[in-house]
Parts: structure tokens; C-alpha cells; sequence
């Protein structure tokens, strides 16, 4: 392949190393997880620092070479594929732990750091970084794409959690945004601009992140209802019984039936809510289990189990993180479409069955994160078969209508991506001109992450 510019300068800035346009390197940075299709970039870049990050972005601007920052790779909306080409700024080298502050519940990190190896290090210190989204992200990707999982109805989203950014913006100038207080009135709110911008708007390159004390110990609760109803009801009367869960997850038969096939479990093969609940002493959460069961009887639950402690907790919710890598491995050959749409808590029994009803001919699983409203419909199909992937959009399309009807979002946690573009107009109207104006002041030549989030 011809090279479309000359690497010497990327070389120069970063010591004649940690510049590659080799073909592996190419396609690894050519896709994420999901279906859309990949696209090469020119160039892959390894920066180990803010100021190298900034001498690139200048080199890029100047020879109008798009830019599209990169982490793990593990999203699920095509995020970080560079349909334009350009330059990769691959963040994994950008991977250190910069300071623990303890006392102050913060740390400073670079953004490639992996949030798993980043609550492993916390953990010494009793503290940790709460959203989880399952897959082995870095903290920038969670950034770019305010990620969030299966904490999040108790600890929130990334954006609850950055309280500092060092940005380099598509001009190369270097800006930090936040501070270090756990509150603030001081200005507009320029950490959440950054947040779930999937670098449009500037390279994330450092963060402070707020911390959490570690809970003493976990209760976890597996519950199988007859139907799906049941087990969506059961998610409101617990938030409204004043009980606080740590993680609130729905999953329906059909993913029952799939984490047995895979992963040889012997799990109730009804649709099931997973419940974690954290606290200080094993007899609180045992009096809150018995109360968790007593609900979840009275809402009809056909079996339960439940634990108390670290072990019991694996145990119930070992499987949980694979689920979507579960669901691909038992159907290879075809790929995952996975809509993520949100709704107010009241709404979410019916965008349930609604999705149920959409997706009645496809090969679909409905799971989610039931305790923030938020439905994942994993649908298996073939993207090369037109009048198949045809059928799938369409029942995306409805979907998000629904949930936009419902007055949710097209995109709970994954992002838009290159899949949810054409939904915002309809969820946004006159505030997406807004934030056109906002990405045209601080990147007029379309060059950071571009054909995301818009056209
Ligand atoms: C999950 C990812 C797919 O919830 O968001 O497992
Ligand atoms: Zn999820």
C-alpha cells in the first residue's frame, strides 16, 4: 500500500518508534466489536504522553489527516472505526496510574489505563472506580463514550465520576478542564462536554476520577419468574421499597437457555433478575435478603437463589459479564446487532414487551440493566444478507421510536456511533444544531472522529 503522507515527522515526535502503517496493525485498529464494517486508517501512533499527543494532533492539522483516539477496541456502535482513515492515536501506552489520592477518594490517570487493572490497584487502598461496563475497556474509551454497565443504578455513569480532564483539543493547544473539589458551581460544565463525545471534540489524554470506598461485603439474589413481567414489576416494587441494589440486571429465557448451552450451566431457564446488594455486616444483608426473597415471592418468582459474601456473589454472577460474548459464540457464522435503548424506569416493563414483539422472528436476546431502564437487544443476523440485515434495522428503527415515544434515549451506554446517527434528530430536534455549533468551534475542519455522532 502507498503511504498517502510521509511518517517521518509522527517518527520524530515519537523517537523514531510508536508509529506503525503495517498491514496487522492496520486492520486490528480497522474494527471494534460490532458489526459495522471496518475501515483502514492510514497510520496507527503510540504516544506515552500529553505533549507528545499534542505534537501529533498538530502534525494531523496541519496536513488535514483525521484523528480518532482508541482504547481497547470493545465497543459496540463502531465508535472508534476510522471511516475516513488518518491517524489512530492507540492510547494503550498511555497506561499509567499517575496518583492515588486516598484520602481525597481520587485518581489521576492516563487514559489508557484498563479499569479492571485500575480497580485491582485500587483495591489495596479500599477504594474503587465503580462503572463496569463488562468488557476489558480503558478508562479514555469509557470517557469517550460516558460508559457505564452494571453498577450504574446505584453509582451512576463516567460522568458522575470525572472530575479533571487533560484534553488536546483539534487545534493541538492543551487544555484542563474541572478540579479537584467533590463539588462545584464554577462555570459551564466542560468535563461532561468531553464526556460520551467519542473524541469529536478533543483527545482525552488524563483524568481524575472520583473513587469509592469498597463495600465490606455482597449479597447477590437470582430470581426466575414465569414471564418477563413479572420479573420487570419486581425491579420497581424493590427501588420502591426503599432497598438500594448495587446492580439490578434483567435477563429473558432465551439468554437463560444460551449461558447453559455455552458456558454447561444447569441455570432456570425463565426469564431471571440478578440482583447484588452490598453493606457492612453479613446480618444486614441477610435481613435485606430475606425481605429481597419475600418480594420477588410476591411477585410470583418460580425459583430463587441467593448468597451471602465475595464467593456467593462470583457465584451467581459469574456468568453475567460473557453474556454477549456467550450469545456470539453460540451462534458463529452470523453477527451481533445490539440496540441499547433507555427509558424512565415506569416505561420499562412495556419497551420490554414491545421488544419482545419485534423481535419474535429474529434470532434475538433481550438483557439489560434494569434498575437504570436500560434494554439491550442482541439480535444474531447476516449484514452481507440485504433483505435479512433489512429486517434487523427495521426492528432497530422501532425500537428506538419507541423508546424516543417513551421519552428515553436511542443509547443507554454504547454511544452513537456510526448506528445511532439517524436516530438523533429525532431525539434531539433543535439541541442537535446546538451541538453542531459546538463541534464546528472547536474542530472546523471535521477532523477529530469523524462521520460520528454526525454525518
Ligand atoms: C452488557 C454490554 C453488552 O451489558 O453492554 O453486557
Ligand atoms: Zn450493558
Amino acid at each position: 500500500m502507498t503511504q498517502k503522507f510521509d511518517l517521518g515527522p509522527l517518527k520524530a515526535i515519537l523517537d523514531g518508534r510508536r508509529v506503525s502503517a503495517g498491514e496487522s496493525v492496520l486492520q486490528l485498529h480497522s474494527h471494534d466489536e460490532s458489526y459495522h464494517a471496518p475501515h483502514l486508517p492510514d497510520v496507527v501512533v503510540w504516544p506515552h504522553t500529553t505533549e507528545e499527543a499534542s505534537r501529533l494532533v498538530s502534525w494531523a492539522r496541519q496536513n488535514k489527516v483525521p484523528v480518532v483516539a482508541w482504547g481497547a477496541g470493545t465497543s459496540l456502535e463502531g465508535n472508534p472505526i476510522p471511516v475516513r482513515g488518518g491517524m489512530v492515536v492507540d492510547c494503550t501506552e498511555m497506561n499509567r496510574i499517575l496518583a492515588v489520592r486516598a484520602e481525597d477518594f481520587q485518581v489521576d490517570v492516563q487514559a489508557g489505563v484498563v479499569y479492571k487493572d485500575l480497580n485491582k490497584q485500587l483495591a489495596r487502598d479500599g477504594l474503587f472506580f465503580p462503572p463496569d461496563p463488562g468488557a476489558a475497556a480503558t478508562v479514555g474509551g469509557m470517557i469517550g463514550n460516558n460508559a457505564s454497565g452494571i453498577r450504574s443504578v446505584r453509582y451512576g455513569a463516567t460522568k458522575d465520576y470525572v472530575m479533571r480532564l487533560a484534553v488536546v483539543l483539534p487545534d493541538g493547544s492543551v487544555i484542563h478542564v474541572g478540579n479537584r473539589a467533590r463539588k462545584s458551581s464554577s462555570g459551564y460544565n466542560l468535563p461532561a462536554l468531553f464526556t460520551g463525545a467519542e473524541g469529536t471534540l478533543g483527545l482525552v489524554t488524563e483524568a481524575t476520577l472520583k473513587l469509592v470506598g469498597l463495600p465490606a461485603t455482597f449479597m447477590a439474589v437470582r430470581a426466575a419468574f414465569a414471564t418477563p413481567l413479572q420479573a420487570t414489576t419486581t425491579v420497581y416494587t424493590i427501588m420502591r421499597a426503599g432497598l438500594s441494589p448495587a446492580a439490578m440486571e434483567f435477563l429473558d429465557a432465551n439468554v437463560m437457555r444460551v449461558l447453559n448451552a455455552d458456558r454447561g450451566l444447569a441455570l432456570d431457564e425463565h426469564p431471571t433478575l440478578l440482583m447484588e446488594f452490598s453493606g457492612y455486616s453479613r446480618r444486614g444483608l441477610a435481613e435485606e435478603m430475606a425481605f429481597v426473597e419475600e418480594i420477588c415471592r410476591e411477585q410470583g418468582a418460580l425459583t430463587i437463589d441467593r448468597g451471602i459474601g465475595a464467593e456467593e456473589k462470583a457465584r451467581l454472577w459469574e456468568f453475567r459479564h460473557q453474556t454477549y460474548e456467550s450469545i456470539k459464540r453460540q451462534h458463529i457464522g452470523l453477527s451481533p446487532l445490539i440496540m441499547d435503548v433507555a427509558v424512565p424506569l415506569s416505561r420499562y416493563s412495556d419497551m420490554v414487551e414491545f421488544c419482545r414483539e419485534e423481535i419474535r422472528d429474529l434470532t434475538g436476546y433481550l438483557f439489560g440493566h434494569a434498575g437504570d431502564g436500560n434494554i439491550h437487544v442482541h439480535v444474531m443476523d447476516e449484514p452481507q444478507n440485504p433483505q435479512r440485515w433489512a429486517r434487523v434495522e427495521e426492528a432497530t428503527s422501532r425500537i428506538v421510536r419507541q423508546a424516543l415515544a417513551f421519552e428515553g434515549t436511542c443509547t443507554g451506554e454504547h454511544g452513537v456511533g456510526i448506528g445511532k446517527i439517524r436516530f438523533l434528530e429525532a431525539e434531539h430536534g433543535e439541541s442537535l444544531a446546538l451541538m453542531k455549533k459546538l463541534k464546528t468551534l472547536l474542530d472546523p475542519d471535521n477532523l477529530f472522529n469523524p462521520g460520528k455522532i454526525f454525518l
